[in-house]
């Protein structure tokens, strides 16, 4: 596979404490209106902040906020309290600077892959050549060259993942959110995928934040993990992974990583 597009140097693993942030949230709270049932509280203050180039990955229990709170860093929801800030400015609507992809893919069936992963650039305006030749680009970055006129039924699941990160990455965004997006996929697929990810971060130098359930895929993909308490949605845990990259499946069988998995673990427990 060759990737067209100029790779960055792969980044150095950052600390939060090193740059300004690039994404924060500040004293982050939502509750979800009730319409005809009561309010949920899902988030409780959260505050983070994000260094460029980091790759933050989020674990914690089921229905405990952390959808809700990839979609307030979006600005596709908006806090009742607190304040996300994108670059130090008060992020109040979605940005292009900053793509999203959601657990489903959420294709277009009835596009073809390229006419997918340049939707975005259509609705933008930009002329149908140079919109075309961007899409090639990214098709080309995720692995999927040969499959550009292919219709999503035809493809596999892991493939429409690509397809959706792609279409994530057209308007080129310095951060990229990602909720459960391998959540779908068989085991194999997924780390596969867990590998691809790292290498488009590594070529594009993104600012990465994952939701994830995989404890593992957490700790051999980030430079932290985030551990949400059950709702309201409170960061319990915050822990730097000192692994060094690259990083490989066999470091799972490491001490060193068994002991992170298993302070992740317990504190998810804990709650
Ligand atoms: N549109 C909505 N209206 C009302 N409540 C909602 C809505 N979306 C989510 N919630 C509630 O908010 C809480 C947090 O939901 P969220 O989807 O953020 O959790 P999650 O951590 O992503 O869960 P999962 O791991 O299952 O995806 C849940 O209790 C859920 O029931
Ligand atoms: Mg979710």
């Amino acid at each position: 596979m060759t990737i067209s597009l100029k790779p960055r140097p792969a980044p150095a693993p950052v600390s939060a404490q090193s740059h300004a942030p690039i994404l924060a949230a500040e004293q982050l709270s939502y509750t979800y209106p009730g319409r005809g049932y009561d309010p949920v509280h899902a988030l409780e203050r959260i505050s983070l902040a994000v260094a460029p180039r980091e790759f933050v990955c989020v674990v914690g229990p089921s229905g405990c906020g952390k959808s809700t709170l990839l979609r307030l860093l979006a600005a596709l929801l908006h806090p009742t309290a607190g304040q996300v800030l994108f670059e130090g400015q008060p992020l109040l609507e979605p940005r292009h600077r900053i793509g999203f992809v959601f657990q489903k893919a959420n294709l277009m069936p009835w596009r073809t892959v390229l006419a997918n992963v340049q939707l975005p650039l259509e609705l933008q305006g930009l002329p149908q050549a140079p919109a075309r030749q961007r899409a090639q680009e990214l098709i080309d970055l995720v692995g999927l060259a040969g499959f550009e006129h292919a219709r999503p039924r035809g493809l596999s699941g892991g493939m429409e993942q690509r397809v959706a990160i792609a279409r994530a990455l057209v308007h080129n965004p310095d951060v990229l959110l990602l909720d459960e997006p391998f959540g779908a996929l068989d085991a194999l697929t997924r780390e596969r995928m867990g590998a691809e990810l790292l290498r488009i971060w590594q070529a594009r130098t993104k600012t990465v934040v994952m939701v994830t359930h995989s404890i593992p895929e957490a700790l051999l993909l980030a430079d932290r993990v985030l551990v949400l308490s059950p709702r309201p949605g409170r960061v319990r845990l915050a822990l730097e992974v000192p692994l060094p990259r690259p990083r490989h499946r066999d470091m799972e069988y490491s001490p060193e990583f068994a002991a992170l998995a298993r302070q992740v673990r317990e504190t998810i427990e804990a709650a």
